[in-house]
Order: C-alpha cells, then structure tokens, then sequence
C-alpha cells in the first residue's frame, strides 16, 4: 500500500458536540496521522467553491448552508493507504447505513448532517488539499523523535 494524504473534515455539528478530540484520536488510533490542522469559518463561496461538483444536486443549498453554520476543522491525514482507510474510519454517509464504531455511526444525525468528510480518490485529495493548505502548512510525520541538541 502506498503512503497517501488526504482531506479531512470535520463538519460544525462535530465541532458543536464536542467530539473534535474523539474524532481525531480515532483517526491516529487507526493508523491516519494529522500533518496539518486548522480551524476555519468557512464562507459561502469557500464552501460553494469545494463543493462544486454537486452544485447541480438537490441538495446543494442545504449542505452549503450547513457547513457554513459554524466553524469546521480542517485537516491533511497521512497513512497508507490514507484516502480508503479514511473512508472506512468515517463510515458510510448516511449514518443509519454506518457500521458500528464508524465515526459517522457514533456521532452524525442525517446524511447532510454527517460530522465528517473525506477525499474519495486520489486526484480529489490533492484538489481538496490544495484548495484548503499550502505546502508549507503540511509537517509530514518524523521517523522518530530527535533529542534537543541544545540540552
Ligand atoms: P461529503 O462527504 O462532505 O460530500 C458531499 C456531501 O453531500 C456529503 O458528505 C453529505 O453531507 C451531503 N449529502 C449527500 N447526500 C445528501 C442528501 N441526500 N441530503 C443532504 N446532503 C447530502
């Protein structure tokens, strides 16, 4: 499998409900490290902007209204396999469909209201990653921990 990056989101119904910390530490329990991270208040052109390849959904209002409700997180994973496992972790967007302990089973309401999205393909993960950070915003993980040379 191959070292991949993609984008994560966490929507503001999970940054209302208070699972950002949750959320995350089932990404890194699972073998997906955060390499960037930020909060935003995204606005609506920000939002129309990442979303439009379902601008002609019935659903496009809604969902662009829903995720400039409130602030969202942010963040670039990096794992094997990053863009699948990702998904997997998420669990299926409708969240009555979700398998148990998928992010989405555990915390989302509704299929808009979901609390998570994730890059479905590699192509869109570099777009979407691009889209939200610059390179110099991504700290790809460390092999290992490197003692302070001063002490
Ligand atoms: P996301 O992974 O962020 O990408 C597209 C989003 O559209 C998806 O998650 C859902 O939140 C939203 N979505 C998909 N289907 C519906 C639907 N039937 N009603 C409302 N929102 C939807």
């Amino acid at each position: 499998m191959a070292l991949e990056r993609t984008l994560s989101i966490i929507k503001p119904d999970g940054v209302k409900k208070n699972v950002i910390g949750k959320i995350i530490a089932l990404f890194e329990e699972q073998g997906l490290t955060p390499v960037a991270i930020r909060m935003a208040h995204l606005g609506r052109a920000e939002a129309e902007g990442f979303y439009a390849v379902h601008s002609a959904r019935p659903f496009f209002g809604e969902l662009v209204e829903f995720m400039t409700s409130g602030p969202v997180v942010l963040m670039v994973l990096e794992g094997e396999g990053a863009i699948a496992k990702n998904r997997e972790i998420m669990g299926a967007t409708d969240p009555a469909q979700a398998a148990e302990g998928t992010i989405r089973r555990l915390f989302a309401e509704s299929k808009g209201v979901n609390t998570v999205h994730g890059s479905d393909a590699p192509e869109t993960a570099a777009a979407e990653i691009a889209y939200f950070f610059r390179g110099l915003e991504i700290h790809p993980k460390v092999g290992k921990i490197t003692a302070n040379p001063e002490g």
